[in-house]
């Protein structure tokens, strides 16, 4: 793929005279934080500061400029959009775009340049406290939805800040691990979706991450900034640290990171504020390292109309607009998952239903405000009770019990969370976590005899449970992969009463389900923004077919994981990667583990039939490969099935996975309708990365050309000899 973003040859000419007139203290301002949230300006240039704003799931609200409290106003709530993770449960590309769309709109209507967003970290573990903010497990999926994601933002005037740069695999100890990874896992794994960012995305911006990798900050880690990012993939765009994440003056100011940003006040004593300005002045570092930077910031700039004759034609952007909220409910609709509807209970039929109980402290719990960076300031946010309660109206009786207890915990600002997030906290909640436990227990007994009660009474039943930001957050990884708050127990105990009972899980990362052969209906949804309730009603009630399919495997138990063995989130100091690519289906495909949900699974009111397979080499001399075959809907309902394609090398020269993905589609089909589809599968697909030559490289040899309904569920097979 070639790259996205063409140099103007006037642009660069105006940057060159820019930079010859800056003194060095407005170069220097221009490079780091005078804000928390935005660097400084050259008004006698017409050089304006750089406005940042968190985050993925929406324009976070305005805090001070240097302190980590919220300014209070009642201007900045927003729409409040699904994670990252529940995005990628769609694998609707064009949604992606809408998505990014939004986002974009909303950042420049909130007056931003920069949305610090999306985050495409690979999901290396399901411990990891910010895996509801990443995509996927899989690079090529990830890359697929990025691309499109940040085009939408960009066509707005802002800049995308992809993030987090590279190899962000856990929380604990955030600021100092050191993440081992060999080249050939990097290449095909870590980098993939990062490199279509740029290349394909066009991302105007990237976040240098807070880890180290192989020993050196990712801020100050040359092979990964002027190697890999600038020289291997030419990429010409602006890279920004993570909140603290520059250590070493010298190393940041020599490497290609060109914007310093912290969570402390003291802008001036960043190391590249005044201690690379002395280091300039006695000698010690040249002073083209900060010019390079500043053209790659006035370079974006230029890209935003932010400076020069432009600015006029630059997008106003909005926010709250009605059709942002259109868009973000059918995303919310396309990324819930359907894991299991055995006896075909779901859809619900709201004539049947005289009284329904609500099971579940999720049914009732908004999660806009948690998570970290990613909290939003939700214009509103729709519960799955009221979502439920405003479709079934007044004719049928809901009654809602919390069935567990959880603790509260009041929202401070004195605590300065942003700030404390980057030191260790470990201790401490480990105690709390011990105090909790024991008040849950004591809370639940009477929690429970009343959600029993509730269940017994009701024409339906359906439990609303699974995480929240307690747990998915950033700052912190999980501690175990099992339902807080004794929710497996109240699950057996429901299920005992009546084996009915509809599951619902929401949560931002894969949960054990010890009692999943005894339920008959589970529903899975990520944190599906302010729309949530109502896409949850409608998937149950069956206005919307679910289409939603994981982007990440569900293990039974964290035990069958690879980093339960081998490096699970958490460890202090060096965490390394020597599963390789063995993570996800990748290593559940080698060890033959039948997880408890596989990668790409998710089931759907209808039913769909592939057939005809055929396979076609173009003969343009690109060794590209057509993969066509037909898909119907078998069934009586409107729906859209996903169509995977993965590619399994047969005998392989060099050890590679079982299979990978390399192409999908998201196919909408009416009742007894069916459709050709032919994905195209290129050279590089049929490529690994040999360390050796340092470049991909392709083996002859036989391929199997799988195509499923998920990784475990394939219905053609092919054979193509490469
Ligand atoms: C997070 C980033 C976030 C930044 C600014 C950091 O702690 O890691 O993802 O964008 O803070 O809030």
């Amino acid at each position: 793929m070639k790259w996205a973003l063409k140099r103007d040859q006037k642009t660069e000419e105006q940057i060159e005279k820019l930079v010859k007139e800056l003194t060095l203290d407005e170069k220097i301002s221009m490079i780091h934080g005078a804000g928390l949230f935005q660097t400084g300006a050259v008004e006698r240039l017409g050089i304006p500061p750089l406005k940042c704003s968190d985050g993925p799931m929406g324009v976070r609200n305005e805090f001070h400029n240097e302190k980590w409290v919220p300014s209070g106003n009642n201007d900045d709530y927003v729409t409040y959009l699904p994670s990252n993770s529940a995005l990628a449960s769609s694998w609707n590309t064009k949604l992606a775009w809408k998505a990014g769309y939004v986002l974009g709109e909303e950042a420049r209507g909130r007056g931003k340049d920069v949305i610090l967003a999306p985050g495409i970290n690979l999901k290396r573990d399901p411990l990891c406290g910010r895996n509801f903010e990443y995509m996927s497990e899989d690079p090529k999926l990830a890359a697929a939805l990025a691309v499109p994601f940040i085009k939408g933002v960009q066509e707005n005037d802002v800049a995308a800040c992809v993030k987090h740069f590279a190899c962000n695999v856990q929380e604990t100890d955030r600021l100092m691990v050191d993440t081992i990874v060999d080249d050939r896992t990097l290449y095909e794994i870590y980098l993939p979706a990062f490199k279509a960012a740029v290349q394909e995305g066009g991302s105007y911006s990237l976040m240098g991450a807070y880890n180290r990798i192989n020993g050196t900050h990712c801020c100050e880690n040359k092979q990964l900034l002027d190697g890999i990012l600038r020289e291997e993939w030419g990429y010409d765009g602006t890279v920004i640290s993570d909140w603290g994440a520059v250590h070493k003056m010298k190393e940041a100011a020599e490497v290609t990171m060109d914007v310093e940003m912290s969570v402390y006040p003291d802008f001036d004593d960043y190391k590249l504020a005044n201690p690379l300005k002395e280091a300039i002045e006695k000698g010690e570092v040249p002073e083209s390292v900060v010019d390079s930077k500043v053209r790659n910031i006035l370079r974006m700039m230029f890209r935003l109309k932010m400076i020069g004759k432009q600015q006029s034609t630059r997008k106003a952007g909005s926010y709250n607009d009605p059709v942002h909220r259109e868009i973000t409910l059918r995303t919310a609709e396309e990324s819930m998952i359907l894991l299991k509807n055995e006896s075909g209970k779901l859809p619900l039929e709201r004539k049947k239903i005289r009284k329904l109980a609500v099971i579940g402290q999720n049914a009732a719990k908004v999660h806009s405000d948690g998570g970290g960076s990613a909290e939003i300031k939700a214009l509103y946010e729709i519960c799955p009770l009221m979502g439920i309660k405003a479709y079934l109206g007044g004719n049928t009786e809901v009654i809602y019990a919390p069935g567990y207890y959880v603790p509260e915990k009041p929202k401070t600002f004195d605590t300065n969370w942003q700030e404390k997030s980057l030191e260790e906290q470990e201790e401490e909640k480990a105690a709390q976590r011990e105090k909790e436990k024991l008040l849950i227990h004591e809370q639940n007994v009477r929690l429970f005899e009343e959600a029993l009660r509730a269940a017994k009474e009701a024409d339906e039943v359906i439990f609303v449970g699974g995480l929240n930001h307690d747990f998915d957050s950033e700052g912190l990884d999980r501690a175990d992969m099992k339902l807080p708050y004794e929710q497996d127990m109240l699950i057996e105990e429901l299920l005992k009463v009546r084996k009915d009972v509809i599951i619902t899980l929401i949560g931002g990362s894969p949960v054990e389900m010890p009692w999943r052969h005894h339920a008959e209906t589970i529903l899975w949804s990520y944190y599906a923004g302010m729309e949530t309730g109502n896409a949850f009603a409608e998937i149950l009630f069956g206005e919307v077919n679910p289409s939603g399919k994981l982007a990440e495997t569900f293990p039974a138990r964290y035990e069958d994981c690879v980093t339960a063995k081998n490096g699970q989130s958490g460890i202090q100091g060096s965490i390394s990667l020597s599963e390789r690519f063995y993570f996800g289906y990748r290593y559940f495909d080698k060890e033959r583990i039948a997880p408890a949900f596989c990668f790409g699974h998710g089931l759907s009111y209808t039913q769909f039939a592939y057939s005809n397979l055929s396979l076609k080499q173009e003969k343009d001399g690109t060794g590209a490969l057509k993969v066509s075959f037909s898909i119907k809907n078998t069934g009586k309902k409107a729906g859209a099935e996903v169509v995977q394609l993965y590619v399994a090398p047969i005998a392989p020269k060099v050890e590679r996975p079982a299979k990978e993905l390399k192409s999908f589609a998201k196919v909408k089909l009416q009742p007894g309708k069916s459709e050709k589809i032919t994905l195209t599968l290129t050279h590089q697909d049929f490529a690994y990365f040999d360390s050796d030559k340092h470049d991909f490289t392709v083996n002859s040899g036989d391929y199997e050309i799988l195509v499923g309904t998920s990784s475990e569920d394939i219905r053609l097979k092919g054979l193509y000899t490469l």
